[in-house]
């Protein structure tokens, strides 16, 4: 709990005299009476590690009594028979630290008295419009109250930039956390290679990966898992995973599953029948190619648009090589007339949330420089879509992605999704073993 108490002085110090409002996430409806398994909130969990919902957390520091506290779910037999236990207000206090705890049903009552004497009030005013509305209510009442002699907010400011920027370095704990999902996930891709094979559904591969993620004690997916065999690869975002496998076509897997709250994403794309053809050959290796050059721009003082660049160069010189694109390096690096092809960027942050919520630029508007402790993703890809006659016709089809979680270190970088294979003869090995090593 020691981390946590640090992280909410640090957020303190970059409060100075405003409050601040954190909801737990909310529990979701998926049909009728019936919800989606609860996923706490990030920052709410960054700053309290406290796993229930109907919960939010208070940065009061002008308030006498105590400038932190919690509104929680009281205990209740009853609800806690059906539901599942409740941590209860007594034991909140006693083992998260916070200085004062409340029922969450006296939010109304309790929460306006908090914010009093403080001249601003931040919170996340752009994803949780309801907390916006309530919040202003609360303000509303106090500023009503013109001839007493409190303070009330004046100003609401937005909060996850300045939690997103906290979140970009990361300590021990979530660099060990990342660190174990990357090893999972990459158990799961090697015995996605070894399992994938002629006639098998992408449904029965997704099945397996997220078998393993459960059985090796991550929580589960990080994301939804994309099993894309052939063609599929070209929708970038395809989730569908119900398809027939190919022996002939690849299999991109995009799949990572989370450790306490923590993501890893991975992607590998490797032949379903076990062995590269040559022009799947030939387009793997340029954004193998494309990748090490991202790598080799990650280290600290750099940025994510260093390896962007670095990547992209190599990815549009592989597609003029490849006689998709025709014309010269420069003029399409220039026009960016690259993009049906090479659509996305290199990398984002990864974190609590697999597109860690944390800025990439700073306040002057440029980039975000690497510092040790950053973990981000690298990957490229090139995608030429069957519909596509513009691209000789013996690469039509072929869409391959290849991504690793990479930490910067204070000499360089650690790829921490080494554990799946990516070089083309370790892949082709992968293909060749029997699944069943890896349950
Ligand atoms: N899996 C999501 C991404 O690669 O960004
Ligand atoms: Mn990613
Ligand atoms: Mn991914």
């Amino acid at each position: 709990m020691e981390i946590y108490s640090q992280r909410r002085e640090k957020l303190f110090s970059l409060l100075g005299d405003g409050a601040a409002i954190i909801p737990s996430g909310v529990e979701k409806i998926k049909s009728f009476d019936t919800g989606y398994p609860f996923r706490q909130d990030s920052n709410f969990n960054y700053l309290t590690g406290f796993e229930e919902p109907e919960s939010l957390l208070v940065f009061c520091p002008q308030n006498p009594e105590g400038k932190t506290a919690l509104f929680l779910r009281p205990k209740d037999k009853l609800a806690e028979m059906w539901e599942g236990r409740r941590m209860g207000l007594d034991k909140a206090k006693e083992v998260l630290g916070v200085d004062l705890v409340f029922s969450i049903h006296e939010l109304d009552k309790k929460l306006p008295e908090l914010l009093e004497n403080h001249s601003k009030l931040y919170l996340d005013l752009f994803s949780n419009r309801p907390l916006v509305d309530k919040a202003l209510r609360y303000l509303t009442k106090l500023a009503g109250r013109k001839k007493s002699k409190i303070i009330s907010p004046q100003n609401l400011i937005n909060l996850p930039p300045l939690i997103g920027s906290m979140r970009l370095r990361k300590d021990a704990t979530e660099i060990e956390n990342i660190k174990k999902a990357a090893e999972i996930s990459g158990k799961a891709h090697l015995a996605a290679m070894a399992f994938a094979g002629h006639e098998k559904n992408e449904y029965e591969v997704q099945a397996l990966m997220e078998y393993i993620f459960k059985k090796e004690g991550s929580q589960g997916s990080a994301y939804q898992s994309i099993v894309a065999g052939g063609n599929n690869a070209n929708v970038l975002h395809y989730i569908n995973n119900n398809e027939v496998l190919k022996k002939d076509d690849l299999l991109l897997i995009d799949a990572g599953c989370e450790v306490n709250l923590y993501a890893s994403d991975i992607t590998r794309t490797f032949p379903i029948g076990g062995r590269f053809s040559a022009e799947q050959k030939e387009v793997y290796q340029i954004v193998l190619e494309a990748q090490k050059k991202a790598l080799s721009q990650s280290k600290i003082g750099n940025t994510l648009t260093h390896n962007h660049d670095a990547a992209t160069e190599v990815l549009v010189q592989g597609l003029l090589d490849l006689k998709v694109l025709k014309g010269t390096l420069s003029e399409h690096l220039e026009k960016q007339s690259f993009k049906d092809y090479w659509p996305h960027g290199t990398g984002h942050w990864l974190g609590l949330d697999v597109h860690d919520n944390s800025p990439y630029v700073n306040e002057e508007k440029s980039d975000i420089v690497f510092e040790e402790g950053m973990i981000f993703t690298i990957e490229p890809g090139l995608y030429l879509p069957a519909e596509d006659s513009n691209v000789p016709e013996k690469l039509r089809g072929i869409g391959i992605r290849i991504e690793d979680d990479v930490l910067i270190t204070n000499n360089g970088h650690e790829i921490l999704t080494h554990h799946a294979p990516k070089e083309i003869e370790a892949v082709e090995e992968a293909c060749q073993k029997n699944y069943r090593d890896f349950l």
